[in-house]
């Protein structure tokens, strides 16, 4: 085993992933597709720890609380049975984001989990079975594997994977409305939905035909369809979302506000089209030569970056290792 180092970035899916069909494997009811951005990532180092009894992790320099360090040792554990030995180790990661507040933090950060932990184990893994890996930690972490756009196929836990498709070339502006991590967990939200809303199958059988269609507007170039669909989309799988029992509502008035202005902006010719994921912050895609326009018409709506699409998760050097949190020992002398 070695210390790693992995970086990736979060992605914002145009046809939305929510439902699984198997919550263990985490196989989701319909494929999706998305954007894996070129901001906002997350760094993860993973150092063995042979000697310790339980993994540790330390997110944004402090001990991470015990819900977050269960999650990501479930996924070490299946990790370790894939490489056949019980080391446990000490994972520490940094955001650039908050955690949590639905700007896609848990894609990041087990897409780089994933990559690092892979090499940290020796695993030999191409970019197919790492991001089937990655998928065990958080399904739409599989997607920020892959560079730029990507589609993410349903299937069985062989077939499930991510791999990226040619697109247009494209800017993402995003508009943080609220950086407060949210109420309800997508995982739950997400279950409650499959549980308690008469219109999921609708929407599995709607989100197969958008991916479809998405797809063939993807390799033809054709923006103005691709921007139809990811709005549609959005809306599609808000108002799902709220019909659940009780209802769940991610989207507030600032959300649906830039909704309407990035309409009016289309009225004005500036091509242009809104999703969102588990929370009010709205990313708007739109072509390059549009976006430092539109970015300024959004600015009076929260804070506003300007994003495009980014690389796949990959490895870093050791100089790029992320320093351990003020006030532990756990790392230090680990670089057996
Ligand atoms: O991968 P999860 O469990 O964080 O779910 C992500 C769900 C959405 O972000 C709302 C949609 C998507 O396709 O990314």
């Amino acid at each position: 085993m070695r210390t790693t180092t992995a970086r990736a970035y979060p992605n914002i899916a145009l046809v939305k992933y929510w439902g699984k069909a198997d919550e263990e494997l985490i196989l989701p009811a319909a494929g999706s597709l998305s954007l894996t951005l070129d901001h906002f990532e997350t760094t993860t180092t993973v150092v063995p720890a042979p000697e310790a009894a339980t993994d540790v992790l330390e997110l944004d320099g402090s001990l991470a609380d015990p819900g977050q360090t269960n999650r990501i040792s479930v996924f070490l554990d299946h990790v370790r049975e894939l490489a056949g030995r019980e080391d446990r180790v000490l994972v520490r990661s940094r955001n650039s984001v908050p955690t949590g507040a639905g700007l896609a933090s848990s894609a990041s950060g087990f897409a780089a989990l994933a990559t690092a932990a892979a090499a940290a184990f020796d695993l030999d893994l191409d970019a197919r079975e790492l991001s089937r890996l990655a998928r065990r930690g958080s399904g739409s972490a599989c997607r920020s594997i892959a560079a730029g756009m990507a589609v993410w196929h349903a299937g069985d836990d062989e077939s499930s994977f991510a791999e990226s498709v040619d697109a247009p070339d494209m800017r993402m502006i995003i508009v943080t409305v609220n950086r407060a991590r949210k109420a309800v967990s997508s995982r739950e939200a997400m279950r409650l939905t499959a549980e308690t809303s008469p219109f999921y199958s609708g929407w599995v059988s709607s989100t197969e035909d958008y991916l479809e269609q998405m797809v063939a507007a993807c390799s033809a170039e054709d923006f103005t369809r691709i921007g139809e669909i990811t709005e549609s989309h959005a809306l599609r799988m808000h108002g799902l979302i709220q019909s659940t029992v009780p209802p769940i509502r991610f989207l507030n008035p600032t959300s649906h506000a830039i909704f309407d202005a990035v309409a009016e902006a289309r009225e004005h010719g500036i091509k242009a089209y809104s999703t969102a994921d588990a929370g009010p912050n709205v990313a708007v895609i739109v072509r390059p030569s549009d976006a430092e326009a539109l970015a300024e018409r959004l600015s009076g709506f929260g804070d506003v970056r300007v994003v495009g699409p980014g690389p796949g998760a990959h490895l870093l050097t050791a100089a790029d290792e992320v320093p351990p949190a003020a006030g532990t020992s756990a790392g230090e002398g680990s670089h057996a």
